[in-house]
């Protein structure tokens, strides 16, 4: 029971990863506010997880619903101790079809959230006085360009480079802040992922999965399960020390 005692509220947390990440967390004893935007998603998400798992509505675009959530969240358990910024949107398009509507909604979800949601955490933490965990969902993404996917990369660069910012402010705090960059997850999100692809590379649906799950090193694409041993880890005591890192968590995929 790595987590026994910790509170923990994760964005993005109805479905995939953030649900995963929740899961293994009550496994370790932690009480975990799922927060989504999707309401009747994260009650039915929360629930399946039993009494240690609290549902939370939240828009993490919008400054007015973050400050409900995280209120929502304090309520019911009390304290925070670990914020993860999971919540994430993913587009492709080649650069000369990308809306600026298609820019705004990313960069408001998975940057400006990332940031108002570890601003929200950090008050509530350095007021606390007990220090605290932020763990920033990053992605290979981040580390380099992808011709088709110019707008989520630079989004997930931009969430690497708020994890050293803040990291540096806030361990005087006591705050730990990093991030894991996944590489290719099986799951929903990637569904979506192969759709835009199968559009963009005239590819039939599935063909780009089985594709990148084979150049994967490891043989396979990643699970939800296999970013949490990580997740645990980073907020554990024994991470005291790490600062403003980010790991990759994808069987090899970026090195490859
Ligand atoms: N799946 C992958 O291959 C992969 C790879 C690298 C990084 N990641 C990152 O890991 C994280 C989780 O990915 P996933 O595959 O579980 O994604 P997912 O699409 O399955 O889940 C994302 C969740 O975020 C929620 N969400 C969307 N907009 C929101 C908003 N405005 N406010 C609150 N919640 C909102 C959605 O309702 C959904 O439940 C994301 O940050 C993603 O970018 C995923």
């Amino acid at each position: 029971m790595r987590l026994q005692g910790k509170n923990a509220l994760i964005t993005g947390a109805a479905r995939g990863i953030g649900f995963e990440i929740a899961r293994a967390y009550i496994a370790e004893g932690a009480r975990v506010a799922l927060a989504d935007i999707n309401d009747s998603a994260v009650k039915q998400a929360a629930a399946s997880l039993g009494p240690q798992a609290v549902a939370v509505q939240m828009d993490v675009t919008r400054q007015d619903s973050i400050d409900a959530g995280f209120d929502a969240a304090l309520a019911q358990l009390g304290h925070l101790d670990i914020l993860i910024n999971n919540a994430a949107l993913f587009s492709a398009a080649p650069i000369a079809e990308i809306t600026r509507a298609d820019y705004d909604k990313l960069f408001a979800v998975n940057v400006a959230g990332t940031l108002f949601c570890t601003q929200a955490a950090a008050r509530h933490m350095i007021a606390r006085g007990q220090g605290g965990t932020i763990i920033n969902m990053a992605s290979q993404a981040g580390r380099r360009g992808e011709g088709l996917v110019a707008v989520y990369c630079a989004t997930k660069a931009a969430v690497i480079s708020l994890t050293q910012s803040a990291g540096l402010n806030l361990i005087q705090h006591g705050i730990n802040v990093n991030a894991i960059a996944p590489g290719v997850v099986d799951g929903e999100h990637w569904d979506g992922v192969d759709a835009f692809f199968a559009k963009y590379e005239g590819k039939s649906p599935g063909q780009k999965k089985r594709e990148v799950g084979a150049a994967v090193p490891f043989g396979r694409m990643g699970t939800a399960a296999d970013l949490t041993g990580m997740a645990i880890f980073l907020a554990t005591p024994e991470a005291r020390y790490i600062v403003a890192q980010c790991f990759g968590v994808d069987g090899g995929n970026w090195m490859a």
